[in-house]
């Protein structure tokens, strides 16, 4: 199952850059909540952290807090890898591991962790993971190829497969079709609607059209000008959001005629 998302009080800072101020959003379990806004207005830095991917970069910070299922992310004892565990990413241009096999890319992860497993398990959850990506029928007769030898489309669900292989309660996504031709888009789309049965997800994306095909909820994030931090302006359901926003930004803004 899905694990709910709170965030509250959110500020994102880049060393002494304040890029995303105050966000507070909550995020139901097994929906697909969309990010949306201009460029720069923060969508990826907050998506990254809410798996504290942000850490990565040097400096990185925030305040305020992250709740997963009631607990904070950011609480003094909790361990980053543990929540990269929960908390999966996909992101926006396919990358399986250039060197690894099909096989070998879904079970990275499952790897990774240091969790032993055997050549019977290990054969289920590459199959389980394959099925659930919507790829075991394109793949099952060539596991052993290497996973960059699939098309775009292909990857990307494969990155997908290799995400959902270590059971996580949410699947946070970085435009993940922007690399992708509208075929492949739409089989990912399918795949998005039938994970958020056992998955939170959240994904950014610049596409109106997707947010509107696919998201159960959406926030539209803003700012005011460039130097200034992006913020979250508002949040409503998907249906409101395109068709009756109360707020004159997001009105703008999903009809087109923004900026
Ligand atoms: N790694 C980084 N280091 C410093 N500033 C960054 C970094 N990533 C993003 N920013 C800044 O944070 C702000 C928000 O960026 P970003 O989250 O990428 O926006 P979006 O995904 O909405 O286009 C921008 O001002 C951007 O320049
Ligand atoms: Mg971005």
């Amino acid at each position: 199952m899905g694990q709910r998302i709170d965030i509250q009080h959110l500020n994102v800072y880049y060393g002494d850059f304040l890029a995303v101020e105050d966000v507070n959003l909550n995020i139901d379990a097994n929906k697909v909540t969309a990010f949306i806004g201009p460029s720069g207005c923060g969508k990826s830095t907050v998506l990254r952290t809410l798996d504290r991917m942000h850490e990565i970069t040097p400096g990185a910070h925030v305040t305020g807090e992250v709740l997963l299922e009631g607990q904070n992310l950011y609480a003094k004892d909790v361990d980053p890898v543990a929540v990269r565990r929960d908390v999966g990413m996909v992101f926006q241009r396919p990358n399986p591991f250039p060197t690894m096999s099909i096989r070998q890319n879904v079970l990275a992860g499952v790897t990774l962790n240091n969790k032993r497993i055997s050549k019977s398990d290990a054969d289920d959850l590459v199959e389980w993971a394959l099925r659930g990506a919507n790829l075991w029928n394109e793949v099952k007769d060539r596991l052993d190829k290497p996973g960059i030898g699939l098309s775009g489309g292909q990857q990307q669900r494969l990155c997908i497969a290799r995400a959902v292989a270590v059971h996580p309660k949410v699947l946070l996504m970085d435009e993940p079709c922007s690399a992708l031709d509208p075929i492949s888009t739409l089989a990912v789309e399918d795949l998005i609607n039938e994970l958020k049965k056992d998955y939170t997800i959240v994904i950014v994306t610049h596409n109106m059209q997707q947010a509107a095909r696919i998201a159960d909820y959406t926030a539209f994030f803003n700012l005011k000008a460039v130097g200034q931090p992006g913020h979250l302006e508002y949040f409503a359901d998907t249906t409101t959001m395109f068709n009756n926003p109360q707020n004159e930004e997001a009105e703008r803004y999903v009809s087109g005629r923004f900026g």
